[in-house]
């Protein structure tokens, strides 16, 4: 299946978007045309963030990569702190026309380093479970930073939500309310709840693995049962109801499904409203925001900004976002070397070091990621980029255009910060790889790679054989 190409192309099933027109198309083509044209020239201060090119040679924040490859090896995942910073300025500067806070999603990357950089910006995050709430206070959050969300959530969670008091929980389920409502009660004191909706928008997202808020999904309150939920909440003794929730979807690059999700979410805040809710105070709609990963436009966030403050402004609402992606996608790369080349089958391979078990996105959701060489050669090959994992579903590219990179050349795989090394795993007993900060000519591992006794670290030769009585 292809993904996330073409993001301002594709018309979702909703039709055409009122925002995200074909003005915008050819405003962005215009830009494009006028990038085109502009003479060379040296690199400017601005430019020098993130990731890009000088001399044909690929930088991260006026660091050479291969210098990063040769100190910590590879494979390795390498973040810029730039483009971090300026993704969460765009986007805050994009709702500065309505009261909010954007809460990370810890789970796009939940590296303590990563989450200390979002936390000096004014971030605060949106969890999913008890190990997230342990890092998010690892990193420095107090429970007013915190949104708990997620549907399958623990007692034990619950209880330590409540003992650390997060600023919301957003809950998924009736029976999931009820359980706040005891769990808060045995320990005195009130769950602060948001409802979270599902607002029954169909999304065009790239796989269907990240389509959340469609009707029949696990996720949110069936719209249609949210108001009755709603009244038992209020009628809840250790509950407060303080607001409402919704995630529609993961890389939205149109503003139809946040458009229709937020006018229905509003129709239940007037209806909740008249019920007799009078502690309402937010109103949090989710993450999913698009980024680029081919040569797709990514979401306009300016115009996102304009339809919740249009929306959302006259309610007096706080607006809590949740982006993950959106903030540390295009932040990060997998780095990795070239093992070896091999022909077969009358196809080319470049085997790398870095396999599925290191980033599992292409193999799991077909999923793009850009595949390139540091230093081109200036040759091209048409190859699959496979990893050394004993699967046939371990590649990080098919039949992909690439550089005709040799073995021991240095490949980077773009935009690989979010949901990259998170869900990594130590399939095929290999350790996971270690992470690194770069930051304006300087670097920093900000996780270690695992040795081999960390593969066992957990386990036993023997077991301490217990009697069952
Ligand atoms: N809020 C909630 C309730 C979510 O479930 C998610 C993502 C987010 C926020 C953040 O979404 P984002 O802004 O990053 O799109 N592993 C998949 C993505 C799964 C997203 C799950 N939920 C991938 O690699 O594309």
């Amino acid at each position: 299946m292809p993904q996330v190409r073409c993001a301002l192309c594709r018309r979702s099933s909703l039709g055409e978007s009122v925002l995200s027109t074909t003005r915008d198309a050819d405003r962005v083509d215009a830009e494009l045309q006028k990038a085109a044209a502009t003479p060379l020239r040296e690199t400017s201060e601005s430019e020098r963030r993130g990731f890009y090119r000088e001399h044909g040679v690929l930088l991260c924040d006026g660091t050479s990569l291969e210098s990063v490859a040769e100190a910590v090896g590879t494979p390795a995942y390498l973040y810029s702190v730039g483009e971090i910073q300026a993704q969460y300025a765009r986007l805050s500067a994009a709702l500065s026309g309505v009261p909010h806070r954007i809460h990370y999603s810890v789970k796009a990357n939940s590296n303590l380093a990563i989450l200390g950089i979002l936390r000096a910006l004014g971030s605060g995050v949106d969890i999913v479970s008890g190990g997230e709430m342990y890092r998010a206070q690892s990193a420095g959050f107090k429970g007013r930073d915190i949104v708990f969300s997620g549907v399958g959530k623990t007692e034990r969670e619950m209880t330590e939500a409540l003992t650390l008091g997060v600023l919301m929980i957003n809950v998924e389920s009736e029976e999931e309310l009820a359980r706040w409502d005891e769990v808060a009660g045995r320990m005195g004191r009130k769950a602060a709840v948001a409802l979270r909706v599902n607002p029954e928008v169909m999304v065009d997202t790239p796989h269907p693995y990240t389509r959340t808020g469609v009707k029949g999904m696990k996720f949110g309150i069936p719209f249609d049962e949210t108001l009755v939920v709603a009244r038992r909440a209020l009628g809840m003794k250790n509950i407060s109801l303080i607001g409402l929730d919704m995630h529609v979807g993961s890389q939205i690059s149109q503003f139809e499904p946040y458009e229709i999700g937020l006018g229905r979410l509003l129709q239940l805040k007037n209806e909740i409203t008249e019920a007799g809710a009078t502690e309402l105070e937010y109103l949090d709609i989710g993450g999913g925001l698009a980024v680029s990963y081919d040569e797709e436009h990514p979401v306009d966030v300016e115009g996102f900004g304009a339809v919740v403050e249009r929306l959302v402004g006259p309610t007096g609402l706080k607006v809590i976002v949740e982006p993950g992606r959106y903030l540390v996608g295009n932040a990060g790369v997998l780095l990795t070397r070239v093992l070896y080349r091999k022909r077969s089958g009358g196809k080319q391979f470049v085997i790398v070091d870095a396999g599925m078990n290191d980033l599992i996105r292409p193999s799991h959701y077909n999923a793009y990621h850009r595949i390139e060489a540091v230093r081109p050669s200036g040759g091209k090959i048409t190859a699959d980029i496979v990893g050394p994992v004993c699967e046939s579903g371990d590649f990080l590219g098919l039949h992909r255009d690439v550089d005709d990179a040799k073995p021991g050349d240095l490949i980077a795989v773009r935009s690989a910060g979010a949901y990259g090394f998170v869900m990594a795993s130590n399939y095929n007993s290999r350790p996971r790889i270690s992470e690194v900060l770069i930051e304006r000519g300087r670097f920093g591992v900000v996780t270690e790679r695992e040795q081999y006794s960390d593969l066992v670290r957990k386990e036993r030769l023997e077991p301490e054989w217990k009697k069952v009585t």
